[in-house]
């Protein structure tokens, strides 16, 4: 059993997105995870970190659900930016059921034991400065810090492995709200997608106050879901 983690699925089964436009190694994409995916067994666990299908809603995301329900082992979503279809999690839930998806979980307010002792945490995130962001800015981040502390609350004393659509770091930028909790709690790991192609220079990966940082957007680990922990 082990532990990966992969954002930004970004998949187009029902709306044929041409995904080659965000530069030509998203050519066939989703032939290149279901081959990084066949190495995976059917005990592992996989956080998708946002962005999973660009489906507008649920039913139009339906493919992209029976895609990733086909690939081994169990899965863990957040909401990324790009995921028009989020819904309820009771709704998400039911229309899971209804298309016989049984290994996709929703990491939304709650954590996820993981193991003896690990637990996989987080939330979407958000990116807001001071200086430039704007009222609605501040609230979304202030609901998303809400989240982020109840997730890692429910972790109680384990380790926590923090997973986020948005980077809390990335070039210049620092949400030090979210650093902030992420040194109080001790987490582990702030592993995060978003960021492709070009921008992917900009990143920021290693250790910061303690917790160590790193981009698993699909483009920046070529398609194949990394290993968080054993
Ligand atoms: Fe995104
Ligand atoms: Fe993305």
């Amino acid at each position: 059993m082990a532990l990966y983690a992969i954002g930004d699925l970004h998949l187009s089964m029902t709306t044929s997105k041409p995904m080659d436009i965000f530069g030509g190694n998203w050519a066939n994409h989703a032939e290149k995870l279901k081959e990084a995916f066949s190495k995976l067994g059917s005990d592992d666990v996989t956080v998708l970190c946002g962005d999973l299908s660009w489906g507008m809603d649920l039913e139009e995301a339906r493919e992209d659900f029976l895609f990733v329900e086909s690939l081994p082992g169990k899965k863990i979503i957040l909401k990324g930016n790009h995921d028009y279809w989020w819904s309820t999690v009771s709704k998400t839930k039911k229309f899971f059921e209804s298309i016989g998806v049984t290994t996709i979980d929703i990491l939304n307010n709650n954590c996820f034991p993981y193991g003896e002792r690990a637990a996989v945490c987080g939330t979407r995130g958000w990116f807001y400065e001071e200086e430039t962001g704007t009222e609605h800015d501040r609230k979304i981040l202030s609901r998303e810090l809400g989240r982020l502390e109840i997730s890692l609350k429910a972790a109680g004393d384990r380790d926590k492995y923090v997973f986020l659509h948005y980077p809390p770091k990335y070039g210049g930028y620092e949400c030090t709200e979210i650093l902030d909790l992420l040194e109080q709690y001790g987490a582990k790991t702030c592993i995060y997608g978003h960021i492709h192609g070009k921008s992917l220079r900009k990143i920021f990966e290693g250790n910061c106050r303690g917790t160590a940082h790193r981009c698993v957007s699909a483009d920046n680990v070529n398609f194949i879901p990394q290993l968080i922990t054993p």
